[in-house]
């Protein structure tokens, strides 16, 4: 025996005998990325049966899990699963696996944690330990009562001991600040959440242990009115003290409440906060609050208290100014450089009283003034006074946020600098999941815009824009750039979240409304609006394989489909409001209509199969058949031969369902492709719905070329036009306006686009008959110019990487599936011939035929234009070279 052969075996004997080992380098290895309901060791879960999921990694090629085992305790060590021990379980699933030990209680920590084993039967070492936290499950467990009175409102208390274990449960309508022993609660801003408030009303958990102490202690809150337009708190801390014993501190009428220094506050216009009213020491305890009013027991909202499952709004960036001008004297205009949802953050120095403004906007006049004609009548403003303590003030509002790039600053007690000011980023903090780059920089322009576009919507519902007297949760724009959303981040509580919203706003006779909540449009929504409910729903289903969320809502879904029947005749749904809004030619209204209750009765069924409802499925394919043929017979016109007035999306919408008789969809495709290249020089004429359609209809029939010349398009109407006007976000419209008409610059819907850019040309699918990412489609198009591609995507199941460059005789792809997916890898052969392909150095297809041998890969066949592998997770780096 050699030396070091000698050494290995003494090690692994030490090893074995010591009790703990080094798994072996081909072992399955402990799950990370824990997760329950989506969420990272979540705190106020309530949801009975909490379903948790982990990624599984594994140094082979081909691996998944062939059984788990999950032990859920009350002891952050997890030694025993003393609340449940699933024991070992037959299952390849990772993902979505419903709690089903020991009924949970309110207000507890539950730790888990979890292994696998692989397919050879081998276990993976136990991961660590995470942690769901219930929230307060059964509405007895609230002992507060809403109060208010005023916009402060504070409450002393004692505890005997140290706390061992404290959470506050709060609900503050419109919104809250919390804050315990002068300091403030949490990161979050523009909390809680919008709801229908009649109907459901968020609060969040906090750990408050490290804040709260033995002997006195302050809970303090400052209410503002956000969408609920009053004020109304809801609080409750559970206190667990060392040494045994609970006490709990709950909102009632003898908490002290006064105003304070915010003097109004609106999203829309801003706020006013007078620091020469503020209470110092207000929110510690000691201080004197004799003079302060009781608190006055308000009507509770009628809405049920649903835990707020959903990352929360914050400050998720800080942006410095770009520039500083003074178009007038004593006007100073800053250009933050990008267009973004938020607030500044002032600073300021100067004598008592003095009053400094801040006015926010997205666009300026020639002369450097502020232009804000497109707020329409948000007042976008924000006034500070000054405290004149011969210190430095800082000032940022607290209860509104302005859509904005430029910042008017005036009433500045001396002179401004460029860092008077900073930008605070706020949205609903998701966290990224996907990244796309391409060679082509427009491209990368337009995913930037996107992406700014999409988190500047993102404000606990999804909204239309984040500047003007709107920011609604418009339903059609919220499905149009669902996908898109989807790919770029982790979309999935907020949307589990606003289908609840959806649901919340559904009326007995399955309406829908066309803003949710339902402030704006009308009831029953636009059918391209009330879409979003069977689509979102859908989407859901198919990037995260969530069959509870189709349970949840199927009957909804079905109401809204059974209301479209009875407003249609003769299976044609001809209301419309909107239709193929903002397009540059106009789409005839009903055929959108009934495309969409077409889509709508298509997805019941499709609903209705997965969840083995047989009537439902016959009927609701019955249903979508006749409507399918009334639109035939009512939008094809014969003499024209096509359907609707001939516009892009007239042809694009049938196209896309495959509504269209087989014997017409070549010749209406040459039709659109007509329109597109012929009639309008490469330009899209669609509006919102039929851009989304038509990128992917472009890429599945075969013309990527073309889609990927509109999406690289710089000349009007395209996203590269708005790139060369300037844009740091998405428009509301084709066109460039400024004026007082409606064109918000700061709009997502037309940012489908960006999931085209994953699917089409970066290649990363999904495929419906194996959602979650379970079966994984890689197809890049390397189109025209486009030299390489490259994407990722953080699933719930693990990364997918999809990158590839090309020459002008090979093709090198990329892979990464996640272990326990599968995937179906197409390499294009880009019109060479005598191809070979290798994968990481060894040839794995040559001469027509498929060449096994490569870990991971199962097989290959070949269409014209592609050689497609049948593989397992792992990562790949493929070569087709050819002549
Ligand atoms: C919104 C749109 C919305 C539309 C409905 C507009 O005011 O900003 O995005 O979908 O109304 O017509």
């Amino acid at each position: 025996m050699s030396c070091k052969r000698f050494l290995v075996l003494a090690t692994a004997l030490v090893v074995a005998a010591a009790g703990w080992s080094q798994p072996p380098a081909n072992a399955p290895q402990a799950p990370t990325g824990l997760r329950c309901e989506y969420l990272v060791n979540p705190l106020g879960v309530d949801v009975p049966q909490p379903r948790l999921s982990w990624v599984l990694a594994h140094p082979e090629r081909g691996q998944g899990q062939s059984a788990y085992q999950v032990l859920v305790s009350l002891q952050p060590e997890v030694a025993a699963g003393d609340h449940w021990d699933s024991g070992r379980v037959t299952s390849a699933q990772s993902t979505q696996v419903p709690y089903a030990g020991k009924p949970l209680e309110s207000g507890r920590a539950y730790h888990w944690k979890v292994r696998w084993w692989d397919k050879s039967g081998a276990a993976s070492p136990w991961s660590a330990p995470a942690v769901f936290d219930t929230g307060l499950l059964a509405a007895s467990d609230w002992k507060g009562k809403f109060i208010g009175g005023a916009n402060q409102l504070r409450k002393e208390f004692k505890l005997e001991r140290r706390p061992a274990r404290a959470r506050a449960y709060i609900a503050g309508l419109g919104y809250y600040e919390l804050r315990v022993n002068g300091r403030k609660v949490g990161r979050s801003v523009l909390d809680p959440g919008w709801t229908t408030y009649e109907k459901r009303v968020l609060y969040a958990a906090y750990d408050v242990t490290g804040l709260l102490r033995q002997g006195a202690n302050a809970v303090a809150v400052t209410l503002g009115q956000g969408w609920y337009a009053s004020r109304a708190l809801l609080l409750q801390l559970n206190i667990e003290l060392e040494g045994g014993g609970r006490t709990e501190v709950a909102s009632d009428a003898s908490w002290k409440v006064a105003q304070g220094p915010i003097l109004s506050d609106s999203i829309y216009d801003g706020e006013v906060y007078d620091a020469r009213q503020e209470t110092p020491g207000w929110d510690r305890p000691g201080y004197d609050d004799a003079n302060w009013k009781a608190a006055s027991l308000v009507e509770a909202p009628k809405g049920v208290l649903s835990a707020q499952m959903m990352p929360p709004i914050r400050v998720v960036d800080t942006i410095v100014p770009l520039k500083m001008t003074s178009p007038r004297r004593g006007v100073y205009v800053y250009d933050m450089g990008q267009n973004f949802s938020g607030l500044v953050e002032l600073r300021v120095k100067g004598p008592r009283g003095a009053r400094v403004r801040l006015r926010h906007s997205e666009l300026i006049y020639e002369d450097g003034t502020l232009n804000v004609e497109n707020l329409r009548t948000a007042r976008a403003t924000d006034t500070y006074i000054l405290r004149g303590s011969g210190e430095e003030e800082v000032y940022q509002p607290r209860f509104t946020y302005h859509g904005f790039r430029y910042v008017e600053l005036t009433g500045y007690p001396g002179a401004p600098k460029l860092d008077t000011i900073r930008g605070r980023v706020v949205h609903t903090d998701v966290a990224p999941a996907g990244g796309f780059a391409a060679s082509k920089p427009v491209l990368n322009q337009i995913q930037r815009l996107i992406l700014w576009g999409i988190t500047s919507n993102l404000h606990s519902v999804p909204t239309d824009c984040n500047q003007r007297n709107e920011r609604m949760g418009w339903m059609a724009d919220a499905h149009l750039y669902a996908e898109s959303a989807m790919l770029n981040f982790d979309m999935a509580a907020f949307y589990t979240n606003f289908l609840r919203d959806i649901h919340d706003v559904q009326g007995p006779d399955g309406t829908l409304t066309d803003t949710v909540p339902h402030k704006y449009g009308q009831r029953p929504a636009d059918p391209a609006w009330g879409a979003a409910y069977p689509l979102i729903t859908w989407y859901m289903y198919l990037y995260q394989g969530d069959r509870r969320i189709l349970e949840q809502h199927y009957e909804g879904v079905k109401a809204w489909t059974d209301f479209q029947r009875t407003r249609s005749q003769d299976g044609i749904l001809s209301y419309s409001y909107y239709g193929d809004w903002v397009p540059v030619v106009k789409t005839p209204g009903p055929l959108v209509s009934t495309f969409y209750y077409y889509y709508s009765a298509q997805l019941t069924a499709r609903m209705a199969e997965i969840l083995g409802k047989t009537a439902d499925t016959e009927a609701y394919r019955k249903l979508a058949s006749e409507i399918q043929d009334a639109f035939n017979r009512k939008f094809w016109n014969a003499e024209t031969q096509v359907y609707g007035n001939g516009s892009q999306t007239s042809l694009v919408l049938p196209l896309y369902l495959d509504m269209a008789p087989k014997d017409r969809a070549g010749r209406l495709m040459s039709a659109l492709r007509d329109d597109i290249v012929y009639y309008n020089n490469t330009h899209l004429t669609t509006g919102i719905i039929g851009t989304k359609y038509l990128m992917e209809l472009l890429t599945r029939s075969g013309n990527s070329d073309l889609a990927y010349e509109l999406a690289a398009q710089t000349t009007y109407p395209s996203w590269g036009y708005m790139i060369e006007r300037g844009a740091t976000t998405l428009w509301e419209l084709w066109q460039e306006r400024t004026g007082p008409s409606m064109n918000s610059h700061n709009h997502p819907m037309f940012g489908s686009v960006s999931a085209w850019f994953y699917n089409a040309l970066a290649g990363i699918n999904l495929d419906p008959a194996r959602p979650g990412f379970e079966r994984i489609r890689i197809q890049p198009t390397p189109a025209r110019d486009l030299r390489w591609a490259s994407g990722s995507l953080e699933t719930l199941r693990g990364t997918i990487v999809s990158s590839w460059n090309r020459a002008e005789k090979s093709f090198r792809l990329e892979v990464t599936i996640p272990v326990g997916s599968e995937a179906e890898i197409h390499l294009p052969k880009l019109g060479l011939s005598g191809i070979a392909v290798r994968e990481s150095g060894q040839v794995v297809f040559r001469n027509d035929a498929y060449q096994p041998g490569a870990a991971g890969l199962r097989g290959a066949r070949q269409t014209a234009s592609a050689v497609i592998f049948d593989a397992g997770s792992g990562s790949y780096v493929f070569e087709l070279t050819g002549e």
